[in-house]
């Protein structure tokens, strides 16, 4: 395949950015977008020039590290990671544009690499429980009905990639914060921590200067776990809940 590619480039968080094209003439349709980038990398490198900078890790659809915003899209045209994106998605003679997420919360730290660190801080401040482990119970000591189970599981399954974000016209964290309260707080053993988990979470995502919701639904589209949208009003709902059993101070 030959391919045009529009890549941001921007040295450092403080510095201007721009589109930079480059061309490829002999990617395989059967690399993964990241491998694509590596080819694209690894002549950088041999021309003395500075290779692309992106974040990947696992490179298997796990760990949330991947993402760009791909011809518009984030993380392309299909609705997976950018890790698990492959080129057949794209056609011979291709041009392709390629920047980072976009959103306030999210600054730009490198080309293509930004700080999702305010996604941490959510965790933070309210995604966990404080119940002891210990070891393994026996599974049926603690029944959870199995919608509750059901649904618990598919918000686990976010990765923290920030697509939603970055897909979000409004910048909004609202799908990624709702997938942690809720998995959480349908479980009994997220009931200790529910009332202080939603406000703590929903004030910090508040803080870090990500958007609110406008029902748009384009988070939900483009995000690779497919993270159901009405967890977004579940959590309103939690948040509501929370707020009626501790009144704020404000
Ligand atoms: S590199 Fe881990 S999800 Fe893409």
């Amino acid at each position: 395949m030959k391919l045009t590619l529009n890549i941001w480039r921007q040295s450092g968080p403080d510095t201007d950015g721009g589109m930079v094209t480059y061309h490829l003439d002999d990617v395989s349709q059967d690399m993964s977008f990241l491998e694509m980038l590596d080819v694209l990398n690894e002549g950088l490198i041999l021309g003395g020039d500075e290779p692309v900078a992106f974040d990947h890790d696992c490179r298997e659809g796990i760990c949330g590290s991947c993402g760009m915003v791909i011809n518009g899209d984030a993380h392309g045209p299909v609705q997976t990671t950018t890790c698990q994106l492959h080129m057949r998605s794209f056609e011979d003679g291709a041009t392709i544009d390629i920047e980072p997420w976009r959103a306030e919360a999210f600054p730009v730290i490198k080309d293509l690499s930004v700080d999702r660190s305010a996604l941490d801080r959510i965790i933070q401040s309210g995604g966990f429980i404080t119940a002891p482990t210990g070891s393994a119970p026996e599974a049926h000591s603690t029944p959870v009905p199995k919608a509750d189970a059901d649904m618990a599981f598919e918000n686990a399954t976010c990765i923290g990639c920030g697509a939603c974000v970055a897909a979000c016209p409004n910048g909004a964290a609202m799908l990624f914060t709702s997938a942690k309260i809720r998995h959480l707080n349908l479980l009994p053993q997220g009931q200790p921590e529910r009332t202080d988990r939603v406000r703590n979470m929903v004030e910090q995502m508040d803080h870090e200067g990500f958007g609110g919701c406008t029902n748009t639904g384009a988070c939900a589209r483009s995000c690779p776990k497919e993270i159901p949208f009405e967890s977004i009003t579940t959590m309103n709902r939690e948040y509501l809940r929370a707020l009626r059993a501790k009144p704020t101070s404000v």
